[in-house]
């Protein structure tokens, strides 16, 4: 009688043992990845600096368009400042290109139009044109743009 009682102990102490590693596992596989979600890796996005020459090779209303890395850009020199936004119109995709009399960016595929600041302002395209941050190094000029390992 005691044998057997102390097999059915043994069971149910083993399977206890299984369910509760299979509960601090599943536990622990949930606290990994919420700490993943909040603490970003280090490599999710780095940016360059890259060098697009100096700011007296814009000429103030023109907008230059460059490809930087794969990154179709356009660099627009205003009387204020120096802007580069990414032509890929926030529609679906096409190549804006700048219209200076109009002071416009325009869309070929569905008349989507941008002012000169990147704000949508006719067309079907739903946000303003993408941004990229450009820094003034003296009288040279860097565009941040993601790099491809980020
Ligand atoms: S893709 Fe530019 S307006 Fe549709």
């Amino acid at each position: 009688m005691a044998i057997i009682h102390d097999d059915i102990g043994r069971r149910r102490f083993l399977s206890q043992a299984v369910m509760g590693f299979g509960l601090l596992f599943g536990l622990g596989t949930l606290l990994l990845r919420f700490v993943q979600f909040l603490v970003p890796s280090p490599g999710a996005k780095q940016y360059v600096a890259v060098l697009i020459g100096s700011e007296a090779a814009f000429p103030v209303g023109a907008a230059v368009p460059m490809d930087l890395g794969g990154h179709k850009i356009m660099v627009l020199r205003t009387d204020e400042d120096v802007v580069a936004f990414s032509r890929r119109c926030t529609d679906l995709g096409c190549l804006v290109s700048w219209n200076k009399e109009r002071e416009e960016f325009l869309c070929p595929c569905h008349q989507g139009v941008f002012d000169k600041t990147g704000r949508n302002i006719a067309g079907p395209p739903p946000r303003p044109l993408d941004r990229f941050e450009i820094v003034k190094r003296g009288e040279q000029l860097y565009v941040n743009i993601q790099s491809q390992a980020g």
